[in-house]
């Protein structure tokens, strides 16, 4: 049996975060069980029910979920929505003291139920939240780990594919920190194709300005607040965001993505969850400590983690 076909996925909070990632998860294949749990029975079965409806059009993919977190047995991946979303104009930080109480209630519950689980929490504040979860789990770091700045990096690579008109595939760059508005790119790496951003030249096209890649970070930094001002939520890009973090789970891809993990001792950093790029697969991810910063990419990693272990410590972690 491949990792696909004996696969299960659980994702726990059937909102809009959570239903987006189990229908992006449905369309591409990413696991062959998809179970949902929510603690509002009737909504839960609803949502269930009208993605099954629809499996017709995509591959052999079995859903299932309910009320009770016995959902979640046998799951290679469990990815964790649940908890208050942000409101128009609220920080996700202002999230931390709610959310930290569902975290903690739920993940000794979670494992219970999926012992053999890696754990993905995209409620948000991820980043402290996974702090938690680990904490509260004890389990080892690589099992427990933040959807991050997947989310922003795919931002900013749309961002940067708009503006020089290459197809977002073929831009390198990543977003790293904190999953919020300590967040920052490192440019000092960033390539279209091999050539370094500020070297590209386009005839068609005036060459990018550091002023520019300035505003594209602040816009990529801001874009959550933008969409939840007109919608009232996020859902459609983190739900493709996670559901290519299921992909590498299940698939034991060995892939680079920018995810959030507890460091220990990333260059001296330990004990914050902060996105840096990482070696996701069937174990977890693993932060690659060889991960390229400057000078001053490197203050702006420190200051978001100082950022995470203020609030960590706020919360009494
Ligand atoms: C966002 C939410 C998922 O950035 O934090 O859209």
């Amino acid at each position: 049996m491949t990792a696909i076909e004996n696969s299960k996925l659980t994702v726990v909070g059937a909102g809009s975060v959570g239903t987006s990632i189990a229908y992006a998860s449905l369309i591409r294949g990413a696991a062959r069980r998809i179970a949902l749990y929510d603690i509002a029975a009737e909504k839960v079965e609803a949502e269930v029910l009208d993605l099954a409806h629809g499996t017709q059009f995509v591959g052999d993919t079995d859903l299932s979920g309910g009320s009770d977190l016995s959902v979640a047995e046998g799951s290679q991946v469990v990815v964790i929505t649940a908890g208050a979303k942000q409101r128009p104009g609220q920080s996700r930080l202002d999230l931390a003291a709610t959310n930290a109480r569902i975290i903690s209630d739920l993940m000794p519950k979670l494992v219970q139920a999926a012992p053999d689980a890696i754990f993905v929490i995209v409620t948000n504040p991820c980043d402290v939240l996974t702090v938690i979860a680990q904490e509260v789990s004890g389990l080892p770091l690589e099992r427990v780990f933040a959807s991050g700045t997947m989310l922003d990096t795919s931002r900013l690579r749309w961002a940067l594919g708009q503006r020089v008109g290459v197809s977002t595939s073929s831009v390198h760059a990543s977003i790293v920190g904190e999953h919020g508005d300590s967040e920052f790119p490192l440019w000092s790496s960033a390539t279209i194709g091999n050539v370094p951003l500020l070297d590209w030249r386009d005839p068609e096209r005036p060459a990018l300005t550091r002023d520019e890649l300035d505003q594209i970070a602040f816009n990529v930094r801001n874009a959550a607040y933008r969409v939840i001002k007109g919608k009232g939520a996020t859902n459609y890009a983190v739900g493709l965001s996670t559901t290519r973090v299921v992909e590498a789970i299940v698939g034991d891809q060995r892939a680079v993505l920018p995810v959030s993990c507890v460091l220990d001792d990333f260059r001296g950093v330990s004990g914050v969850a902060l996105s840096v790029p990482s070696i996701v697969d069937a174990s977890g991810a693993v932060p690659i400590k060889q991960t390229r910063f400057d000078e001053e990419e490197w203050a702006s990693f420190e200051a978001s983690a100082l950022q995470m272990r203020t609030v960590a410590a706020d919360l009494g972690y």
